[in-house]
């Protein structure tokens, strides 16, 4: 059998390093009247860090919530050139993302610095999306699953099991990530089944309200198939995000009901 929960879908558009002030203010004025028509998914946008606020103003009145990019795992203090959770809460920010594999990558953070980042933004009010995935190499040879659970595995013994579903899972295959080649569904649905089980096996309840993304080259024409996958509950977006009616579309296509897992009860 299968569970349903009332959890809406949500889509974050991860802008990286793109934008300006003219570019951002142009793509919410035409993204924000068409997105404020659908209900039935959560929208969230993450500008660079010298945006937040200004694209926090162009938001105020939408039901889009802020997110950023990255954030320090130090609370405050002599550490130049960082931003600290407590920062972004305080200029609206709900959501960050922890340890996208750019970051991991081209900025050395490992497994330890990401849970005391997810542990550093969920003390601070911010829900923390928790990037995890593995390269082509790993896939190819059989390591998928392994890479996942251990990325897991490092948040999980920061933070234990209640707190980890306080933030949310986003699933972003590296091979995937800018690179035109999606996941196939099946493929995203098979990852996406083992990080809900692999919850579940710690906590059932708590595995099926998890919200689990999927990220890595999901386009307008490729949303709809990727989200109504059982254990999709929606999508992190990279440069589909910077046009309005790709992002629209792949919003739109995250319009759905009650979403339903694959958990046995
Ligand atoms: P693309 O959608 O450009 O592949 O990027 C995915 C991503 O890294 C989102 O965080």
């Amino acid at each position: 059998m299968q569970t349903s929960s009332n959890k809406k879908q949500l889509v974050i558009g991860n802008w990286k390093m793109n934008g300006s002030s003219a570019e951002n203010a142009s793509l919410l004025l035409s993204l924000l009247p068409v997105i404020s028509r659908f209900e039935s998914v959560e929208v969230a946008l993450c500008p660079p860090y010298p945006y937040l606020t200004t694209v926090a103003d162009l938001l105020d009145d939408s039901d889009v919530a802020l997110g950023a990019q990255n954030l320090s795992a130090q609370l405050s203090g002599a550490h130049t050139g960082e931003v600290s959770a407590s920062m972004l809460h305080d200029i609206g920010c709900r959501f960050v993302l922890v340890g996208h594999s750019e970051r991991r990558a081209l900025y050395a953070e490992d497994d330890d610095l990401v849970a005391k980042k997810f542990a550093t933004a969920l003390r601070a009010g911010l829900i923390p999306v928790l990037c995890v995935g593995e390269t082509l190499a790993q896939r190819q040879s059989g390591e998928t699953e392994v890479v996942v659970t251990n990325q897991l595995n490092a948040v999980l013994k920061a933070v234990g099991i209640q707190d980890l579903v306080k933030g949310v899972i986003a699933y972003e295959p590296v091979w995937a990530i800018g690179t035109g080649e999606t996941a196939t569904p099946e493929q995203a649905q098979a990852v996406h089944r083992h990080i809900r089980q692999y919850l579940a096996d710690q906590d059932r309840a708590a595995a099926a309200d998890c919200r689990i993304l999927y990220g890595g080259s999901v386009k307008a024409d490729n949303a709809e198939q990727l989200f109504n996958q059982p254990d999709i509950d929606g999508g992190l977006i990279g440069g589909a995000s910077l046009d309005a009616m790709s992002f629209a579309a792949i919003c739109w296509a995250a319009q759905t009901g009650p979403i339903t897992d694959s958990i046995a009860i």
